[in-house]
């Protein structure tokens, strides 16, 4: 029951009134804040659209990039105090699940501070998740780099080159904010109720890492080492969707044509790389995905989402393929952060209802 479906899924329901973005699914358009995405990325690094997010929230006095660089360098110290109790805290578990840890290792405390430490504190905590599976000591910040930089510097203990810091902000400042999805609209609920900046974040950051969501970029480098050589992806692809699997990096709930980010990334990975054999690779599957899904599901209008080319540029630029979602998740904190400013500001609580379909006591015939 189609209807149904679509009912459970809230599909189309507005649930809020925005500044922040707006996502076309018809005509693959992405507006943050004003701008185009592309136009955003072109003019802004990752404070900077930081900045600008918070000033669109509301957030008073109003932040520069400048002031956000210098609050996100004190936050990253700041945060690096707490990397010994993260790991012990986070024996065994993955880069994703301890991020989600780092998260609720912050205090709620002080309204704004909250939201630099949380914004902050990311980085910090992943690139010493990474280095730990590595068996390598976390790296300390260094508060007079950038946040894309200074990530790239303490994940590998080298400098980053200008063309990564660049295509790494390219990444960062994409993927802020997205329309009402599904870990926005959590993290609203949570600051609906008052629970603070931190509760939020840690909420949103649970519902981010399923694989319909921010977890689907490991599953598509999974995919194309999977499939592995050019002559075994058409009937790689053919046997998965007859098995009913769906293909990771295709499809959005929204965009029914091709995601705008996918080609952000596209041509960010394609400058880093000059379009190495891995791009190359992932690029002729892309194709013959297209080409599988429309065949396979020819009322279906699957498209390449923004997670397919995030999955190979994030490997481009050396990043574990465990640590993308994280990655994701450090990005769009800034989005979600600019979300509970303005649902605090709005002030009311989230309370939606559900329709009974149970049993009624006085119903004898039941
Ligand atoms: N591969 C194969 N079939 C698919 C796919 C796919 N990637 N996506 C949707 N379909 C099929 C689905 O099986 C269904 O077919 P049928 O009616 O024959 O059963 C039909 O298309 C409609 O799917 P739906 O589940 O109603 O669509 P949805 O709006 O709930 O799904 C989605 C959106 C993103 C969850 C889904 O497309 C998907 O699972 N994609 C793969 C995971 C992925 O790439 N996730 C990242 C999303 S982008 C990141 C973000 O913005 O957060």
């Amino acid at each position: 029951d189609v209807s149904k479906a679509s009912a459970f899924g809230l599909d189309n329901v507005v649930a809020a009134e925005t500044p922040l973005s707006h996502v076309d699914g018809e005509a693959g358009r992405l507006i943050i804040a004003g701008h185009d995405v592309e136009d955003l990325v072109a003019a802004y690094d990752f404070e900077g659209a930081v900045a600008l997010l918070w000033r669109v929230a509301g957030l008073e006095p109003a932040p520069s990039g400048d002031d956000v660089r210098r609050d996100l360098g004190r936050a990253r110290m700041e945060a690096f105090r707490l990397v010994p109790a993260l790991l012990a805290a986070t024996r065994g578990l993955s880069v994703t699940e301890g991020l989600r840890t780092g998260f609720s290792l912050l205090s709620d405390e002080g309204d704004l501070a909250a939201h630099i430490r949380t914004v902050g504190s990311a980085p910090v905590f992943i690139a010493a998740l990474c280095r730990r599976d590595e068996g390598k000591d976390a790296i300390a910040p260094d508060a007079e780099v950038g946040h894309a930089a200074d990530f790239i510097r303490m994940l590998r203990g080298a400098p980053a080159s200008e063309a990564e810091v660049r295509a790494l902000n390219a990444y960062l400042v994409t993927v802020t904010d997205h329309g009402m999805n599904a870990s926005t609209f959590t993290a609203r609920v949570i600051a609906s109720t008052r629970a603070g900046m931190i509760s939020a974040v840690v909420g949103a950051f649970c519902a981010l890492k399923g694989p319909l969501h921010g977890g689907a970029p490991g599953h598509v480098l999974d995919m194309l080492d999977d499939i592995g050589t050019r002559e075994n992806i058409d009937a790689w692809l053919v046997r998965e969707i007859a098995k009913g699997e769906r293909l990771m990096g295709f499809g959005h709930r929204v965009y029914k044509v091709r995601d705008p980010r996918a080609d952000v990334f596209n041509k960010a990975v394609m400058l880093l790389t000059n379009g190495n054999e891995r791009v190359r690779f992932a690029r002729d599957v892309e194709t013959a995905a297209l080409a599988a899904l429309k065949a396979a599901k020819p009322n279906q209008r699957l498209d390449t989402n923004m997670e397919y080319y995030t999955a190979v540029l994030l490997e481009a630029l050396g990043i574990p393929r465990v640590a993308v979602t994280a990655v994701f998740g450090m990005s769009r904190v800034a989005g979600w952060s600019a979300h509970v400013i303005e649902q605090e500001r709005v002030g009311r609580l989230i309370r939606p209802q559900s329709r009974y379909v149970g049993r009624w006591p006085d119903d004898k015939a039941a």
